[in-house]
C-alpha cells in the first residue's frame, strides 16, 4: 500500500514566539498539514542541551504546544507530539550514533556557535544533530522543512542514514529529503536586522496590546517632516507591514510614503493596528485552549501514541538489521 509523504519537523520549546518562529516556522508547518502526514513535535530533549531549568523547561513546553494549536495546528490531521514522549528515539539515537563518524560531528557550525556564546560544551550538545537524525529517521520521515540555520543538520542527517544502510542494507532506514525555507522568508525585528531573541529585536505572536503597541512606536526612523516624501527602501514598517496588510493596504502606505503628507507616527499605527487584527482569531483561539487545561494534555498524548506505534515498526526493522534482535 503506497503511504502519503511523511512530513516532519520539530520545534525547541526556547521561550516566547516571535512573530519571526510565526512567518517562518509555524505558519509553513500549518500550511503543510494538507499536503501529507505531518508529524510536529516539541523538541524537549532538544532543549536540555541548552536549559538547565525543570519548571523553564515545563512551561515552555506547555506554551509552545498551546501557540502552535493556537496557531492552527490540527490535531486532527496533524499528529502533534512531544519529543520525550517517545523514548525509542534515544536508542535510535544510540545505534546511529554508532556510524557517525565523530569528524562528522566536529564540522558542525551550530555547535560551534553554541559553544561560542557560552553553552556548554557538553557531549549532549555535541551529539544534538545525531538525537535529531533520530527524530526524522525514526518516522520514515520523507520531508522535513526547517530554516536555513538547520540545513547542515540535515545534510549530517542523510550522511548517518547512508552509512546505516551501507552497513547494514538499503532501506533500514529512509533517506529524507530537506525542505529548506528561503531566505526571502526572513523576517525583520524592530532594528531592521533578522529578528531573533538572540539580538533582543523580537516581536511577540501573543503579546498585550499596549506593551505591543508602544513597542512598534519605538521603530527606528529618519527626520523626514511630515509633509515630505519618506524613502521605502529599507523601511522597517513597511517590512513589517506587509507580513500583515493586504496588498491593497500595503499599496497605499507605500503611496503615502512616495507621496508625502503623513507622519512616520501615522504609519506606525496603521501597522500596530494591522498587526493587533492580524492575530485576532488565534488570540481567541488561543484564550479558548488556555481556559481548557485539559485539552493540551489529551492532544499531546494521543499524538504521542500515534508516533511510538510508528516508531516501533521502524525501530523493530532496525533493531532487526543490526542484530539486536
Ligand atoms: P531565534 O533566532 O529567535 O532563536 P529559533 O532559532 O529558535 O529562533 O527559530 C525557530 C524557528 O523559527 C526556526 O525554524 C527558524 O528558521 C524560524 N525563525 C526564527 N527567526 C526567524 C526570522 N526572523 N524569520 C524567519 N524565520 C525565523
Ligand atoms: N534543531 C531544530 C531547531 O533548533 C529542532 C529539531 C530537533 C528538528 N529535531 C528536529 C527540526 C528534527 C527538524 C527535524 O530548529
Amino acid at each position: 500500500m503506497l503511504r502519503r509523504m511523511r512530513i516532519l519537523t520539530g520545534l525547541q520549546p526556547s521561550g516566547k514566539l516571535h512573530i519571526g518562529n510565526y512567518f517562518g516556522a509555524m505558519e509553513p508547518a500549518v500550511r503543510l498539514q494538507d499536503e501529507g502526514e505531518a508529524f510536529y513535535f516539541i523538541a524537549d530533549y532538544h532543549a536540555m542541551t541548552s536549559m538547565r531549568d525543570p519548571v523553564g523547561l515545563r512551561e515552555n513546553v506547555r506554551e509552545l504546544a498551546i501557540d502552535f494549536l493556537a496557531c492552527g495546528l490540527d490535531p486532527a490531521r496533524a499528529v502533534f507530539f512531544r519529543q520525550s514522549a517517545v523514548p525509542e528515539v534515544n536508542e535510535l539515537a544510540w545505534i546511529l550514533s554508532t556510524v557517525c563518524p565523530v569528524s562528522l560531528l566536529e564540522k558542525c557550525h551550530s555547535y560551534k556557535d553554541k559553544v561560542a556564546k557560552g553553552i556548554a560544551a557538553t557531549h549532549g550538545l555535541f551529539a544534538y544533530p545525531v538525537l535529531m537524525a533520530a527524530d526524522i529517521l525514526l518516522y520514515d520521515s520523507n520531508q522535513v522543512p526547517v530554516g536555513k540555520d538547520q540545513k547542515q543538520h540535515l545534510e549530517v542527517t542523510r550522511d548517518i542514514a547512508v552509512k546505516l544502510n551501507e552497513a547494514f542494507g538499503e532501506g533500514t532506514v529512509v533517506l529524507p529529503d530537506p525542505i529548506i525555507r528561503d531566505d526571502t522568508a526572513v523576517v525583520i525585528g524592530l532594528d531592521g536586522q533578522k529578528m531573533s531573541k538572540s539580538y533582543h529585536n523580537t516581536l511577540p505572536i501573543f503579546g498585550e496590546e499596549k506593551p505591543l503597541k508602544k513597542l512598534l512606536m519605538k521603530i527606528p526612523t529618519d527626520s523626514t517632516p511630515v509633509e515630505a516624501p519618506k524613502p521605502t527602501a529599507g523601511s522597517t514598517i513597511l517590512a513589517l507591514y506587509k507580513l500583515f496588510a493586504s496588498p491593497a493596504d500595503y499599496a497605499l502606505m507605500v503611496a503615502d510614503h512616495e507621496r508625502g503628507g503623513v507622519g512616520y507616527g501615522d504609519f506606525k499605527k496603521r501597522l500596530a493596528d494591522a498587526y493587533w487584527d492580524f492575530f485576532a482569531a488565534m488570540r481567541a483561539r488561543r484564550a479558548e485552549i488556555t481556559a481548557d487545561p485539559g485539552y493540551v494534555d489529551a492532544v499531546l498524548t494521543q499524538g504521542a501514541a500515534r508516533a511510538r506505534e510508528e516508531a516501533a515498526k521502524v525501530l523493530a526493522r532496525v533493531r532487526r538489521a543490526v542484530g539486536l534482535t
